[in-house]
């Protein structure tokens, strides 16, 4: 009893490129409210999108290992293009179980698609990694997967702009080549975009079924722990938060990513 209690007890990492998995940290929180999350956002080298696979790897090695000296019992790699580019690559070095993105928002599509053509939209770099659809294809060679890359999303949520007519314009001009492919399914494959969740389903129509690979992977970690009997039941959630650069920038935006205040973020160089 006592050896699952410490088993359980351990906290799970969480990181991403910047503020964006802090969308990924909130719906773990509410699935998982006795859970203590440790997160961190890089936010020195952000965005991960336009960079190249070895350069996002290279980071995201460092701080998986940062997050596995912290004594998690999980690490979740929040961001996209780095479960796109790393996750196999974290596997192989890292001695603590990892879990993407990428996988849960498949198989949540996978589960609502009828017409089998799915949507994915994402950062240039997961775009064009295709690992959304080679993982969709992993469970069903049948399906077809439309990709877009909405690169000017990622600023407009950063700015604040999550509706109003310039915004629902631009998702109309990325998105209505999916629209036209009569996708019924669509991923959205960025942290940054659950934000912009509202204007999305109004400009494609409310027939196209959203999947938010935040609530997906949330419940990707629950099942995880259960198997692993490591859930924590008992008491409630502490939450910690690193980043490589500008605390108070972080605490700033971060409070609208999370839904909560962010009283303290720690700087720390990897
Ligand atoms: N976190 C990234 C993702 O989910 C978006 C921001 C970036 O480009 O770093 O792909």
């Amino acid at each position: 009893m006592r050896e699952k209690q410490i088993k359980s007890n351990k906290p799970i990492g969480i990181f991403d490129s910047g503020f964006g998995g802090l969308t990924v940290m909130s719906a773990i929180s509410k699935l998982l409210p006795k859970e203590n999350l440790i997160y961190f956002g890089d936010s020195a080298h952000v965005p991960y999108g336009s960079k190249s696979k070895k350069v996002v790897t290279n980071f995201t090695v460092n701080i998986s290992k940062f997050l596995e000296s912290k004594g998690v019992k999980l690490i979740v790699v929040a961001c996209n293009t780095a479960s796109a580019f790393s996750l196999n690559t974290l596997k192989k070095v890292i001695n603590v179980p990892m879990i993407g993105v990428i996988e849960a928002g498949s198989v949540v599509a996978l589960q609502n698609t009828k017409n089998k053509k799915i949507g994915v939209i994402g950062t240039e770099g997961t775009v064009k990694s295709n690992a959304y659809a080679k993982e969709i294809k992993k469970h069903d060679r049948k399906i077809n997967c439309f990709s877009k890359a909405c690169p000017l999303f990622v600023p407009l949520v950063e700015e604040g702009w999550n509706k109003g007519k310039i915004t629902e314009e631009i998702i109309n001009v990325y998105l209505k080549e999916l629209v036209n492919k009569k996708i019924d399914t669509l991923i959205l494959g960025c942290t940054h975009y659950p934000l912009l969740k509202g204007s999305i389903q109004k400009v494609i129509g409310k027939k196209i079924k959203i999947i938010d690979s935040a609530t997906a992977i949330a419940m990707a970690v629950k099942n995880l722990l259960k198997k692993n009997n490591q859930l924590k039941n008992f008491g409630s959630g502490k939450y910690e938060f690193y980043v490589s650069d500008d605390p108070e920038k972080f605490k700033n935006l971060g409070s609208k990513f999370f839904d909560k205040k962010i009283n303290k973020v720690i700087k720390v160089e990897l």
